[in-house]
């Protein structure tokens, strides 16, 4: 017998988990509650970039094993399962915002008609779990059996689809074990490992893994901000680093810092939750202080190479928070251009996918056609994000057009042999500062005084 599945959101996760299920062989149901996104999907119109996932929505679409609603009963209809995939934003003070979830559990509670499970696949504070099935013990109209299962989501966006079908592990934790058993059955087809755990082991499992990404690039760009001073190339050095077994070579590229939609809200949740428990996080804290640092080294770089940047125009090559989607959310492009802004600059801007939504975010940025565009007449370019796209760009038509050829490279996409040969005057981060006076070795000096000087002490 086919399976049947509900699957609760339509963001990135739902519609990634909905069509991948979908894949799989199972029928799905997609609920969404907001009409615009609704109508947009039911009139063709996919809401998000995701390399591979419209095609994939369509083809299912088409077949009849995935299905559309905005309505509870008709999207629960014969479901086995109810995947909850709604927003868990942060609040001011870093409490995730549950508000979704507990609605969608009550929808979920008020609506089914037989035995469900309920499977929470937002990223979720420990004792989420709990909650989803004190609600629907509460509101469930009838004696039907329910159950909660916590699944966290470990996708990327822009390798959405190939994440979620080449998982390298699936997290399934419940407090029922038939429940849980019944969930990884799903996941079986794609050969992964699967951990069965408790609830609680799920979802700290998230916050701990998106948190241990976030230290490794605030890590890395910290000796970035070395490396600079220094005039070594980090890109070497995380290089070297990566090598070694214990450390491994994932997220140890420096840059203007991680953002999107999960990093930031789920290191902020983390350190609510241990404040909550009266614990205290002081490399945690330290992990988001750094990457606040990250867009302020483009407004320092460019002062040192222009002087002051008050009313220069400034060129922004990307804005989504990564390639390969349109996803706006915490972007370091956000945090820059508001910096650059602050600073009396004008700003011109590009990205493959992302202007749409920066628009609404950034309405006094002028948007270009492409990233010529953005380079005639400005004063420097700063690339935020490395789409695929700007590798292929004729640099030597870029660096031509502008006012002055200063190219900040925020991502490390180039090689700085070939971008000063294209005739800029190039930085990246962490590759060497280009100083018009001398570095200014007597200041770090006096800073690590004290640290050589005990070296030296015990040495002789
Ligand atoms: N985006 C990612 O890359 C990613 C990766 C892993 C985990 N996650 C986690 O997955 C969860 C979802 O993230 P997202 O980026 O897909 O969110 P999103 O904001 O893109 O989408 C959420 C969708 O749910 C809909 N929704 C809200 N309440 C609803 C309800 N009661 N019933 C039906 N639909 C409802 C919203 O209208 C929206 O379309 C979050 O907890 C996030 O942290 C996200």
């Amino acid at each position: 017998m086919v399976r049947r599945i509900s699957v609760i959101g339509a963001g990135y996760v739902g519609l990634v988990t909905a069509a991948c299920f979908a894949e799989l062989g199972y029928r799905v149901t997609l609920l969404e509650i907001d009409p615009e996104r609704l109508d947009a999907l039911e009139h063709g119109v996919f809401p998000v970039h995701e390399p591979g996932l419209p095609e994939l929505w369509q083809r299912h679409l088409a077949g009849g094993r995935l299905h559309l609603t905005g309505n509870y009963e008709h999207g629960l209809e014969g479901s086995e399962f109810a995947f909850i995939a709604v927003g868990t934003p942060s609040t001011k003070n870093g409490k995730p915002d549950l508000r979704w979830i507990r609605s969608a559990a009550r929808s979920i509670a008020e609506a089914a008609n037989g035995p469900i499970i309920v499977v929470n696949k937002s990223t979720v504070p420990v004792g989420t779990a709990d909650l989803v099935a004190k609600i629907i013990a509460r509101y469930k109209r009838n004696n039907h059996d329910f159950a909660v299962v916590s699944n966290p989501e470990f996708l990327r966006e822009g390798w959405a689809v190939f994440d979620f079908l080449h998982p390298s592990r699936v997290v399934v934790g419940s407090a029922d074990m038939n429940a849980a058993q019944a969930v990884s059955q799903l996941y079986e087809p794609l050969g992964c490992p699967i951990i069965l755990c408790d609830a609680g082991t799920a979802e700290m499992s998230k916050y701990a893994s998106n948190a241990f990404l976030a230290a490794r690039i605030s890590f890395i760009n910290e000796i970035a901000l070395l490396c600079d001073k220094f005039g070594v190339n980090v890109m070497d050095v995380a290089r070297v680093v990566g090598m070694e077994s214990r450390c491994g070579d994932g997220y140890l590229g420096a840059g203007l810092g991680w953002g999107g939609s999960c990093l930031p809200k789920d290191v902020r949740g983390l350190i609510y939750m241990a404040g909550s428990q009266r614990v205290s996080t002081p490399l945690l804290r330290s992990v988001l202080r750094v990457n606040l640092r990250q867009p302020q080294i483009v407004v320092a770089k460019l002062q040192r190479l222009l002087g002051s940047i008050r009313g220069k125009t400034i060129g922004i090559l990307g804005l989504s928070f990564k390639p390969d989607t349109d996803d706006m959310r915490e972007a370091s492009s956000l945090f820059v251009i508001s910096l650059l802004k602050e600073h009396g600059c004008q700003i011109k801007a590009y990205d493959p996918a992302a202007i749409n939504n920066a628009a609404k975010l950034m309405p006094t940025v002028t948007y270009c056609g492409d990233a010529y565009e953005v380079a005639e007449g400005s004063d420097a370019i700063v690339l935020v994000t490395d789409w695929d796209e700007f590798k292929e760009l004729d640099m030597i038509r870029i660096s031509s057009s502008m006012a002055c050829p200063i190219l900040i490279d925020g991502r490390n996409l180039y090689d700085p042999e070939e971008m000063i040969q294209a005739g800029f005057i190039y930085e990246g981060v962490g590759r060497g500062e280009i100083s018009r006076k001398k570095p200014e070795v007597t200041l770090v000096k006096h800073e690590i005084q004290p640290e050589l000087e005990a070296i030296e002490s015990i040495q002789s």
